[in-house]
């Protein structure tokens, strides 16, 4: 089985949904006018920007999305190119529930929204305004391949990737704003643990909003169960780019003949 996914490198403007959901389907054309992807991934908060001051900023940017209906005012122009071109449109967003705030990921599959988890881990000043998330890890089917997601810093967790991988997923989708330099590398070592592949599409450049500042370390990867690096970025400026992958790699947990990483867990031991 093969499966052509897209990453996208890029750096939204603060608070400009607008512009830059018309950014993102500006690529989205040119993705597919020059290479033929089923799943293209966006970076955490890609409509928004990432540092807010308060929740009242939050708020100008935020909204709900329904998966029982499928279908989402905010995201409709994602969600019709998704129809048009049968393609798979994954990316974070800062989710509206009455009075409180996610930061998730949404998940669209030919025209309908499929898939959309709240992030388990915050990070740093994301505790002062967002909720931690209550969807839990999710497995999903698209196009007949298993995909999980995480956000950003649920990397720093290796239970978030070995609960996906324990649940089935053979493609985890991490949109990420990442500001520390580690998380590239160790992902490396979550997709060898799991044999799973893990695709991190990150942002970059500086965002400043009075005193609060981040800059973002790109470096956007697909990495294989096998621990190669079969797609990557540098740490600056906007790319695409997209991999043809064997989603069914991920489900031969044989470490060796003798050796099949989920058979061998000695959970009793475990914390
Ligand atoms: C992060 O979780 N955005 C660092």
């Amino acid at each position: 089985m093969q499966l052509e996914i897209a990453i996208v490198q890029f750096k939204p403007t603060l608070f400009d949904i607008k512009g830059n959901l018309q950014k993102a389907i500006n690529i989205i054309h040119e993705i597919i006018t020059s290479s033929n992807p089923k799943v293209i991934l966006f970076p955490e908060l890609f409509l928004s920007g990432y540092t807010f001051k308060d929740r009242k900023e939050l708020d100008a940017v935020s909204f709900p999305i329904s998966i029982q209906d499928g279908k989402n005012e905010s995201l409709a122009p994602l969600i019709d190119i998704s129809k048009k071109m049968s393609i798979g449109i994954s990316g974070g967003y800062s989710e509206k529930d009455g009075d409180l705030f996610y930061n998730s990921s949404f998940f669209i599959g030919d025209g309908q929204i499929i898939a959309n988890y709240r992030k388990t881990h915050l990070f740093h000043d994301e505790n002062d305004y967002f909720q931690p998330g209550d969807t839990g890890f999710q497995v999903f089917e698209y196009n007949n391949v298993k995909f999980g997601m995480m956000i950003c810093f649920d990397w720093i967790f290796p239970e978030s990737a070995r609960t996906l991988a324990l649940m089935g997923s053979e493609v985890i989708l991490h949109p990420a704003n990442l500001v520390l330099p580690f998380c590239q590398r160790a992902m490396y070592a979550r997709a060898i643990e799991n044999r799973v592949f893990i695709a991190t599409a990150n942002r970059v450049g500086k965002e400043v909003n009075g005193k609060y500042e981040n800059s973002f370390t790109g470096g956007s990867q697909i990495v294989s169960p096998r621990g190669e690096y079969i797609l990557t970025m540098n740490e600056d400026g906007e790319y695409f780019s997209s991999v043809k992958i064997d989603p069914t790699e991920a489900d031969d947990k044989n470490i060796t003949e003798k050796s099949n990483l989920f058979k061998a867990r000695r959970e009793e031991f475990y914390r």
